[in-house]
């Protein structure tokens, strides 16, 4: 049972201006994977240093599996830590790299075989076990950093952006494999990324980060569907979540949303709001495009912009009003810019924000 517990840490470096942890409180059950996911310099390695013990806050506690950690060295915490720049040593083989911490821990030298073993079969390094590290792969390097920390069997596993020095195509496989990883060794594990696409795949949860915040803490699919606020979904997400100032016309029996020529219905959160503007926030896999013909109901007049042949889909910028969506559809839709477009945006997909400070409106 090893739960995290942070309350209120907060940190500021020597000379630096504004807090890089800001009175942060996060809490991550037994064998939870949390991803930190935020912008570069948001304080994710700053608080997954300061849960390491590399780290020492100004104010706050942490607590590991009901312990309270605040004042123990990194060694007294039981966890293990792998970082973006793999310190894997060269001058070892694989085998001896990953045994490193269970020797150092005077563990008997049957008991390291097996477990460097067994470490290494769930990173599939069996057949490396007798080469130095130095001729590995960058994959493998990081397969090898990986099997050090579990091989320890720690309470908590820490990573720090572990896949940020692979190409594309090893980040893709190595993501899949470590899902498949976290899940066979279920230990509590905190993810620091600014990847969205990563955090959405590995994360049980999702923690988004800003400026030593922070903002939101859900499963991905709610971070994705419901973002708490207009920067979440502008981080998260490919294109970002489209944001559309609209005006509030309130009426004795319906209050309605005005965009560009077009009204519609408003929702109630939005009617009791009580605000003269909002934002409509819409995925662009949510807008149906088609040519304007005939008379459409509750949709916007739009005109092509670009049109992005992207492969298993077009990418379509249009232009509503002075404001701009993107948009997603299939590639055979028939499409120039410069052409008139009717938009469709599922009405169940749409999410309404304030607009002075792009807070979510709860429905
Ligand atoms: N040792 C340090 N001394 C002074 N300021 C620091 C130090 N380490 C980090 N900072 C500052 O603290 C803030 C948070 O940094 P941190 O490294 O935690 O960000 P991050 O979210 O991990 O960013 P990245 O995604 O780029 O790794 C930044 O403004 C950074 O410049
Ligand atoms: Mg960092």
């Amino acid at each position: 049972m090893a739960d995290i517990v942070i309350e209120r840490l907060s940190k500021t470096y020597s000379g630096g201006k504004a807090p890089a942890v800001n009175d942060l409180s996060l809490t991550i059950p037994d064998r939870q994977f949390m991803v930190l996911l935020g912008p570069s310099g948001c304080g994710k390695t700053t608080l997954l240093r300061m849960v390491a013990g590399l780290e020492y806050p100004d104010a706050g506690r942490v607590m590991i599996g009901g312990r309270d950690v605040t004042d123990l060295p990194p060694r007294k915490r039981d966890i293990a830590m792998v970082f973006q720049s793999y310190a894997v040593f060269p001058h070892m083989t694989v085998f001896d790299n990953i045994g490193f911490g269970l020797k150092m821990k005077r563990r008997p030298a049957h008991e390291i075989k097996q477990r460097v073993e067994q470490a290494a079969g769930l990173l599939q390094l069996e057949p490396y076990l007798g080469r130095y590290s130095a001729q590995l792969s960058g994959g493998q390097r990081q397969r090898v950093a990986v099997a050090r920390a579990i091989v320890m069997e720690p309470s908590v596993l820490l990573m720090d952006e572990p896949l940020s020095n692979l190409d594309a195509l090893l980040r893709l496989q190595f993501r899949a494999e470590l899902k498949k990883l976290v899940k066979e060794i279920q230990t509590t594990t905190v993810y620091v990324t600014h990847d969205q696409v990563e955090a959405l795949s590995l994360g049980d949860r999702v923690a988004v980060m800003r400026a030593g915040n922070i903002l939101q803490v859900d499963s991905p699919m709610t971070v994705y569907d419901f973002p708490a606020t207009e920067f979440v979904g502008g981080f998260i997400g490919n294109p970002p979540m489209n944001f559309l100032r609209v005006a509030v016309r309130p009426d004795a029996g319906q209050t309605r949303v005005v965009i560009g020529d077009q009204e519609l219905p408003a929702p109630a959160e939005v009617a009791a709001a009580g605000d003269d503007t909002v934002l409509l926030g819409i995925r662009a896999e949510y807008i149906q495009a088609s040519s304007p013909n005939g008379a459409a109901l509750n949709g916007l007049d739009a005109q092509a912009l670009v049109v992005e042949p992207l492969g298993s889909h077009l990418l379509i910028t249009a232009g509503v009003g002075d404001q701009q969506l993107k948009v997603v559809t299939r590639t055979d839709f028939e499409v120039q810019p410069g052409q008139r477009l009717h938009l469709q945006p599922e009405v169940d997909k749409i999410r309404w924000l304030r607009a002075s400070d792009g807070t979510l409106l709860r429905a």
